[in-house]
């Protein structure tokens, strides 16, 4: 059985994952004093980052202190008020004016977003989500580092070092995505618009920063909040996802949270809540999405 497979069947069960904390806390105190082997590489058009250690500046403003957010990932698998330094944002905006655009299916590159939109008019195929990590460059460009330096902001990796025990690796993504008319089953191979949980590991939580104002017609995320403790045994045993039909008869409407936000804005989220993003239909969403193990 490959690692997988044994994620895909495991990681959705809750005990399995409170285990799997309780596992890393007791590695965490027998390895304290070796030095681990910290290495950052590109996986395609992702930044994976193994044995993290923080960054020496910080890059992100907390409104809360860590026991209460810790309180709200627990209770809700959701905390809503984390926000990026006002010029971490503004260079995280210069550099990715600056980068090329990838088309992860197709590889397709564009120069900027215009070139995108003018690729999809009319296209039945077009790029729905196209990523700023750019795997032909062999060396780390200026906004892979400032990504990777994000990541491991002090507050955010100590936040998610306690909630998961210990954050062994950190993946990135950078993308825009974009307004544009697709068939739905090529939109729905590359964008994840219907509901469904993650099953990445045995443990994980994201933190998501919005770049861009993000509304409910731009490309909001929407969870449902608290579904990470509340899942049915059909849930657990069957696919991941879930028609919303038939999610709003299991879960309390009033749980179904659309998460809006001006640029800079950010969320930590316990994804095996029933999540999913939102078609934009008026303006692209540039997110930076943070996952960690
Ligand atoms: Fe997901």
């Amino acid at each position: 059985m490959s690692e997988s497979t044994i994620d895909y069947i495991f990681s959705r069960f809750k005990f399995i994952r409170v285990i799997s904390k309780h596992l890393k806390i007791i590695m965490k105190k027998i390895s304290k004093n070796k030095i681990t082997n910290e290495k950052i590489e590109k996986t395609g058009v992702m930044l994976r980052r193994y044995n993290p250690s923080p960054s020496s500046e910080s890059y992100t403003e907390l409104n809360a202190n860590k026991e209460e957010i810790l309180e709200q990932l627990n209770q809700k698998g959701l905390y809503l008020g984390l926000k990026l330094k006002q010029n971490t944002l503004n260079s995280l905006l210069t550099l990715s004016n600056n980068s090329k655009l990838i088309h992860n299916r197709t590889k397709q590159t564009f120069n900027n977003l215009q070139e995108v939109n003018l690729y999809n008019k009319g296209n039945k195929k077009p790029c729905c989500i196209v990523n700023l990590v750019d795997p032909s460059l062999k060396n780390l460009s200026d906004l892979d580092h400032l990504i990777d330096k994000i990541a491991r902001d002090k507050n955010i990796l100590q936040l998610a070092n306690s909630y998961l025990g210990k954050v062994k690796a950190i993946t990135n993504i950078l993308t825009w995505t974009t307004v544009c008319e697709s068939e739905k089953i090529w939109r729905e191979k590359e964008h994840t618009v219907f509901f469904h949980y993650d099953i990445h590991d045995f443990n994980f939580m994201f933190v998501f920063f919005y770049l861009t104002d993000c509304d409910k017609m731009s490309g909001a995320h929407e969870l449902i909040q608290g579904s990470h403790n509340k899942k049915k045994i059909r849930h657990l045993i069957g696919p991941v996802s879930y028609s919303e039909k038939q999610l709003k008869k299991d879960y309390n409407l009033n749980d179904f949270k659309i998460i809006e936000g001006n640029a800079g804005f950010g969320f930590a989220e316990d994804t095996s809540c029933y999540h999913r993003a939102l078609i934009p239909t008026t303006k692209p969403r540039l997110a930076l999405q943070i996952r960690y193990h």
